[in-house]
C-alpha cells in the first residue's frame, strides 16, 4: 500500500517542498551539501510535511507559509536521523549508506547540526511565538528521549511506562508538533490546533510502535534499513517488553549483549516473533490509532480530515 494516493491533492505543494528542501541544504561547503543531498534524495516518507500541510487545511491555507513550516519540520526530522544513526551505529538508511558510514561520525555530527540550524533559519519566517515555543520544546524533548534510550540500554527490568515515555519524546511529539504548527501557521483556532496536536501525538505513538514491530518482522528491502538491530544493540522495545512476562525467557534475555553468538540471538528473536508479542504490539498500536480517529471525529469534516483518517489507517497496516 502506498501513502501518496491518500493525499494526492497535495502533490503540487509537496513537489515544491522537495525543491525547497534541496535549496535549504545548499552550502558553501561541498561536503555539507553533498552529504545532505545524499540523505535527502534517498527519499523518505515525508510524513511530517504531510501532517503540516493537512493540518493547515483546517484554516486559511497559504502555500508559501505552509511550505516554510513543512521544510523546517522535515529538516529537523532529518537532522535527528543523521545523529540517531551515529548513536545507533546504523550503516544503512533509506536504502543508502548513512552519512556516518559513507563519511564518518564527525561529519555526521556537523551535518546534523547544519540541518538543525538551516531548519531554524527557515523557521524564522514564521512570525508566531507560540509556534517557536512548541518547536523548541519538542526539540528539547526529542534529545531527552534519545538520551533516555541510551541510559535504558540492555535494561531488561524497565517498565512499559519507560518505553512509552521514551517514544513519546523521541517520535510522537515531533509528529504532534507538525500537526499543531501546521494548524497555527494556517491560523486555525486554538481549540482545533490543540486537537490536531492530540491527533499527532496518538498517531506518532503508533508510528514508533510500528517501527519497533517492523524491526522484528520486516526485511531490509522493505524498510530501507536493516531489521533486527534493536535488540542486539540493547534498545528494548515493546515486543521485547511484552515477552518479558515469561520468567524463563527473561533470564535468557538478560544474556543479550553486543557481540553475542548470532544463533543464540536468533533463538531469542524467533521467540519474540512467535510468542504473540508482535500481535499484542499491533493491538496497542491500534488502540492509539483508535484514539487518533476519535479526535478526528471532533474536527470539521473536510478532505484533510479524510486524508488524516486514511494515513492513520495506513499506519495500522504499514510494512515499511
Ligand atoms: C524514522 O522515521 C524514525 C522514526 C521516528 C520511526 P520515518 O519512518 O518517518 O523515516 P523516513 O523519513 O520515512 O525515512
Ligand atoms: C527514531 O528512533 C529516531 C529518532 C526519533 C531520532 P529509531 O532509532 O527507532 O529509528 P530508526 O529505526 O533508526 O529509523
Ligand atoms: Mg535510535
Ligand atoms: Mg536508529
Amino acid at each position: 500500500m502506498k501513502l501518496m494516493p491518500l493525499y494526492s491533492f497535495l502533490q503540487g505543494d509537496l513537489s515544491k517542498i522537495e525543491k525547497a528542501l534541496e535549496q535549504a541544504v545548499q552550502s558553501r561547503s561541498s561536503l555539507i551539501e553533498e552529504s545532505s543531498l545524499h540523505l535527502l534524495q534517498a527519499g523518505g516518507k515525508r510524513i511530517r510535511p504531510v501532517f503540516v500541510l493537512l493540518s493547515g487545511q483546517f484554516g486559511s491555507y497559504n502555500s508559501e507559509k505552509m511550505r516554510n513550516a513543512a521544510v523546517a519540520l522535515e529538516m529537523i526530522h532529518m537532522a535527528s536521523l543523521v545523529h540517531d544513526d551515529v548513536i545507533d551505529e546504523a550503516h544503512v538508511r533509506r536504502g543508502r549508506p548513512t552519512i556516518k558510514a559513507k563519511w564518518d561520525n564527525r561529519v555526521a555530527m556537523y551535518v546534523g547540526d547544519y540541518m538543525f540550524a538551516r531548519s531554524l533559519d527557515i523557521y524564522t519566517l514564521i512570525n508566531d511565538p507560540l509556534a517557536h515555543k512548541i518547536l523548541a520544546n519538542t526539540m528539547v524533548e526529542l534529545v531527552v528521549g534519545e538520551i533516555k534510550q541510551i541510559e535504558a540500554k540492555y535494561r531488561f527490568d524497565q517498565h512499559l511506562k519507560d518505553y512509552f515515555r521514551r517514544i513519546k519524546r523521541k517520535t510522537a511529539l515531533l509528529i504532534a508538533a507538525s500537526c499543531q504548527i501546521g494548524a497555527i501557521v494556517g491560523n486555525v483556532e486554538p481549540d482545533i490546533h490543540r486537537k490536531l496536536y492530540r491527533f499527532g501525538y496518538y498517531v506518532g505513538m503508533a508510528y514508533q510502535i510500528t517501527d519497533d514491530i517492523l524491526d522484528f518482522t520486516g526485511t531490509e528491502e522493505q524498510l530501507g534499513k536493516p531489521a533486527g538491530g534493536d535488540l542486539l544493540q540493547g534498545n528494548i522495545t515493546l515486543p521485547v517488553l511484552l515477552a518479558t512476562k515469561d520468567q524463563n525467557f527473561r533470564s535468557k534475555l538478560e544474556r543479550v549483549h553486543e557481540g553475542m553468538d548470532p544463533s543464540e540471538l536468533n533463538d531469542i528473536i524467533t521467540y519474540i516473533q512467535t510468542n504473540g508479542s508482535i500481535e499484542k504490539s499491533w493491538e496497542i498500536s491500534n488502540r492509539y490509532l483508535q484514539k487518533a480517529l476519535q479526535v478526528l471525529d471532533e474536527l470539521p469534516k473536510n478532505k484533510a480530515n479524510k486524508a488524516l483518517r486514511n494515513i492513520a489507517l495506513y499506519i495500522g497496516k504499514r510494512d515499511h
